[in-house]
């Protein structure tokens, strides 16, 4: 497994999203991911399963040094006393001691940022998260964020795909050695049958989806396929023996003029 290194973290190149797997089914999953060599597992309190996760991490096996575990605090949280409240929550939730990457989930401009930031910054200092950082920032909020933030934010968890160009927040991130993690990475499964990513993983025996994660994973940003399904853990993680060369990076880049964003919401920011 690659890392992707940012502010003092590693965090492993590929995680499992969790978004939408509840129940038995998303801690079976959790626990065949980390069977199959995950090593990093994204939730949120917003998804209702940090229980389930948590369960599956128990029951695989896999020493809890080994996995990069992360959550995201909701937006009704960034109070300073609630976020610090809601962070303890969720570790006994997850039933840990430690959090590796605390996250924003989204903006939000009823609480000054700074405060939130604060708060974020004492549940670090407190032990409670490794690492802390943010999700669905723009560029401007990044440096606000950066300027703000007593401690070092280690990553921007944001939409990521070959059909959204994001340099922006990713030359960002960069000036602030922030890593990009790439949330609905195979473009919520869209990628699986587009014409181009299948015409180049003919050529290197590989999927859409694994061109498409590959084409990620080679420009330094970690990403977190989420399935539901047991074979496709096993193809979103077989990414690592095969290199897509300078002209395939730049062919999937050229599809980002498409700009097809898929998550966006009343209260999301004016992006970038
Ligand atoms: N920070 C945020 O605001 C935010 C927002 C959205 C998502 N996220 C995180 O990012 C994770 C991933 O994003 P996402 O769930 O939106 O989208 P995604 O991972 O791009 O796509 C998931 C969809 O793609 C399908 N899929 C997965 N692997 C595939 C493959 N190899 N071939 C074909 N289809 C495949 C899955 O179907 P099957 O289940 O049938 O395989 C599922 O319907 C989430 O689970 C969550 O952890 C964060």
């Amino acid at each position: 497994m690659l890392f992707i290194e940012a502010n003092g973290a590693k965090i492993p190149a590929i995680g499992l999203g969790t978004w939408e797997l509840r129940g038995k089914t998303c801690a079976r999953l959790v626990e065949q991911a980390l069977r199959l060599g995950y090593r990093h597992i994204d939730t949120a309190q917003a998804y209702e399963n940090e229980r389930e996760v948590g369960e599956g991490l128990r029951g695989s096996g896999v020493k809890r040094g080994e996995v990069f575990v992360t959550t995201k605090i909701w937006t009704t949280h960034f109070a300073p006393n609630d976020l610090e409240r809601s962070a303890k929550e969720s570790l006994v939730r997850l039933r840990l001691t430690e959090i590796d990457l605390l996250l924003l989930h989204w903006p939000n401009p009823q609480v000054p940022l700074s405060e939130t930031l604060g708060a974020l910054a004492r549940v670090k200092q407190l032990g409670l998260a490794r690492h802390i950082g943010v999700s669905n920032f723009t560029v401007a909020l990044i440096e606000e964020a950066v300027a703000a933030c007593p401690e070092p934010l280690v990553c921007d968890q944001v939409e990521y795909h070959p059909y959204l160009d994001q340099t922006k927040v990713i030359e960002a991130c960069a000036r602030h050695g922030m890593a990009v993690v790439a949330y609905s990475p195979v473009a919520k499964g869209r990628v699986k049958n587009d014409q181009a990513l299948l015409r180049i993983g003919d050529r290197y025996r590989k999927t859409s989806a694994q061109v498409c994660l590959r084409w990620l994973v080679q420009q330094n940003v970690a990403a977190i396929p989420r399935t539901s399904k047991l074979e496709r853990l096993s193809e979103n993680i077989e990414i690592f023996d095969f290199e897509l060369s300078d002209a395939d990076m730049r062919e999937i880049s050229e599809m980002g003029s498409a700009n097809r964003r898929l998550t966006d919401f009343g209260f999301a920011p004016k992006w970038d």
